[in-house]
């Protein structure tokens, strides 16, 4: 996994907490903000979107990753996560599995609690075997 420098972590940390102020979560009340980081050096952000049907839902992450996307990036160096919760705030499954679309299974996840307590993850270790276009290759 690469190595990031602490201001590096520190400096993702607080744009996805900037990012988390943006929830919008009137139903769970659980606010989650993300940065991603472009290997350019670009920083995507994105908080939780809730909905009243629930389902239609979306978490921090892929909205920041689908934003980036949407831009044009397809190259990601780490992503960084921060929630309103005392236990570091790991990505769910569907948002792993959508980062895995995109994400070297190498890249660091940078998992934080409210007070900015981290850990790092690469990415294969949270989504081991995630299911990617190779596994379609007849
Ligand atoms: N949520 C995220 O945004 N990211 C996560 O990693 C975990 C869950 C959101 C979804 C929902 O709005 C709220 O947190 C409670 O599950």
């Amino acid at each position: 996994m690469k190595q990031l420098h602490e201001f590096e972590i520190k400096k993702m940390l607080r744009l996805a907490d900037e990012a988390r102020e943006r929830a919008y979560a009137p139903y769970s009340g659980f606010r989650v903000g993300a940065c991603l980081k472009t290997e350019s050096g670009a920083y995507y952000l994105g908080c939780n979107i809730e909905n009243a049907a629930f389902t239609p839902t979306c978490c921090a992450e892929r909205t920041a990753l689908f934003k980036a996307v949407y831009e044009g990036e397809r190259d990601f160096e780490a992503i960084a996560i921060i929630s309103d919760s005392l236990n570091p705030t790991a990505p769910c499954g569907v948002c792993r599995q959508a980062l895995a679309e995109f994400c070297k299974p190498d890249m660091p996840v940078i998992c934080a609690d409210r007070d900015g307590v981290y850990v790092v993850r690469a990415l294969s270790e949270l989504l081991p075997m995630a299911f990617t276009s190779k596994d379609m290759e007849g």
